[in-house]
């Protein structure tokens, strides 16, 4: 997939839409320059997950895990949509927010257990600043790169 999306709120809707494909297990590799809309597609990716709470970016403590709203059992068997919130996948539990901008190298990672959630099956994983710590992605992990183009014209492509 590859998109151009033209304000914040676009990426943001953009990555909403996208949570709904996801099954659990993902770990998604973001990369793209500063002010780029890594964070703002997270945000999006949360509240598309159903995550709740706000989410900032974790610069400062590396790894940020998210709980994500688990929905009426009622309703899930019914609707795989429900108040425009991926309720089809169910499996996933939790989001795990990376940055690895202050990272000089993976291992860093390793040693806080990230690796445990990349394996998580109840779990989905972003990484922001993804290509500081390339030596750790795993195997068939999905990339995400973002441009930026002129003014707020960004483009955003996935790639598996
Ligand atoms: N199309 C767009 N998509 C996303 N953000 C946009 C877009 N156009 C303008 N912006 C602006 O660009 C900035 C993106 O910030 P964001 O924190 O999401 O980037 P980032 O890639 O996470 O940067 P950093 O590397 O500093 O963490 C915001 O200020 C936002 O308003
Ligand atoms: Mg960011």
């Amino acid at each position: 997939m590859k998109k151009k999306t033209h304000s914040e709120k676009e990426t943001y809707d953009l990555a909403k839409d996208f949570a709904k494909k996801l099954k659990g297990g993902e770990v998604l590799c973001l990369v793209g320059d500063l002010g780029a809309g890594k964070t703002a597609f997270t945000k999006g990716l949360a509240a598309g997950l159903g995550v709740k709470g706000i989410v900032t970016s974790p610069t400062f403590v590396l790894m940020k895990i998210y709980p994500v709203k688990s929905s009426p059992a009622g309703i899930l068997l019914e609707t795989k949509l429900f108040n425009g919130v991926n309720k089809a996948n169910h499996r996933i539990k939790e989001m795990a927010h990376i940055d690895a901008y202050r990272l000089k190298e993976g291992q860093e990672l390793i040693n806080i257990g990230a690796e445990e959630y990349f394996r998580d099956k109840e779990c989905v994983t972003v990484i922001e600043w993804a290509d500081r710590v390339k030596e750790i992605w795993p195997k068939g992990c999905t990339k995400i790169y973002f441009k930026i183009l002129n003014g707020d014209e960004r483009v955003i492509e996935v790639k598996k």
